[in-house]
């Protein structure tokens, strides 16, 4: 009896032991953002985009995150109504809605209800955009939580609908009723070869206005 109990745990440990041998250096990942969204339906063109432009890889080389999602008929909507926009940056948008923090639903509605909080998302480390504008505001209040922009005029809110699925302390996906729109680039730097140009140009905007 006894030795019939314990093959399943022999198994188990000679199971290790080889996914150990197989394995060299790094622990395996917590999670698999692609896997992890197909198995909702609704989510597919979202997956898809995740994975075409990059962001899938970035958000599975993290840990700690919250991914705010739409389903599918609500980004083919925002894709289309951007199709002549000129600044539209799928990338930007993926990158908006990926927060550096992982979220639960009851984080959320523990969160100070009467200031916004303010989180860093990945469109943030891309140093693209200027000042904190890479920001989102998580507002916790008795009508709903809300997400929304920490510069007024690029988006409105969106609302929270739904905790999707998660992975304890390491990754959070949480459903929301519409896409944010990222505030757009900050206008480009002049490169370190331009600065003594720029330091001249400051000296007689100086004198000019002395
Ligand atoms: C995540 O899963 C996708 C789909 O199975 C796969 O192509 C990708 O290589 C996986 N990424 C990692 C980091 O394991
Ligand atoms: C999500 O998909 C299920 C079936 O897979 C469907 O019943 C449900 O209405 C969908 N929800 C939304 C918000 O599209
Ligand atoms: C984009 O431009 C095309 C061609 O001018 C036009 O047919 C279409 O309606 C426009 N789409 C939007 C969402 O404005
Ligand atoms: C979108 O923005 C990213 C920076 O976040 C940049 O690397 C990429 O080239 C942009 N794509 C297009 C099509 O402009
Ligand atoms: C909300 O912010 C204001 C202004 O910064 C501050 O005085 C107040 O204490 C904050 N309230 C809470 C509950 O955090
Ligand atoms: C989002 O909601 C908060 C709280 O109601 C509000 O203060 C803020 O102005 C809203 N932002 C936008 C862009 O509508
Ligand atoms: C959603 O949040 C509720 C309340 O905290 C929790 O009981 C449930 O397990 C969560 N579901 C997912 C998929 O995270």
């Amino acid at each position: 009896m006894g030795y019939v109990k314990a093959l399943p745990a022999i198994l188990v440990l000679l199971f290790l032991a080889t996914a150990s041998a197989q394995s060299p250096v790094s622990p395996p990942p917590a999670f698999n953002i692609t896997t992890l969204l197909a198995g909702f339906p609704n989510f597919t063109v979202l997956n898809q985009l995740l994975s075409s432009t990059g962001v899938a890889e970035e958000i599975n080389s993290r840990d700690s995150l919250t991914v705010l999602v739409t389903t599918d008929d609500v980004i083919t909507a925002y894709q289309a109504s951007n199709a002549n926009n000129t600044n539209f940056n799928v990338s930007n948008v993926l990158l908006y809605h990926v927060l550096l923090q992982a979220f639960g639903l009851d984080d959320l509605k523990s969160l100070n209800a009467v200031n916004a909080t303010s989180v860093t998302t990945l469109l943030q480390t891309t140093g693209t955009v200027a000042g904190n504008d890479g920001e989102l505001n998580i507002y916790n209040q008795p009508s709903g939580i809300f997400f929304g922009p920490t510069v007024q005029g690029y988006s409105t809110n969106a609302t929270f609908v739904d905790n999707i699925t998660r992975v304890d302390y390491h990754i959070s996906i949480i459903q929301i009723d519409q896409v944010l729109t990222p505030p757009p680039p900050a206008p480009i730097v002049l490169a370190p070869s331009n600065t003594r140009f720029e330091m001249e140009l400051d000296k007689t905007q100086k004198r000019s206005s002395a």
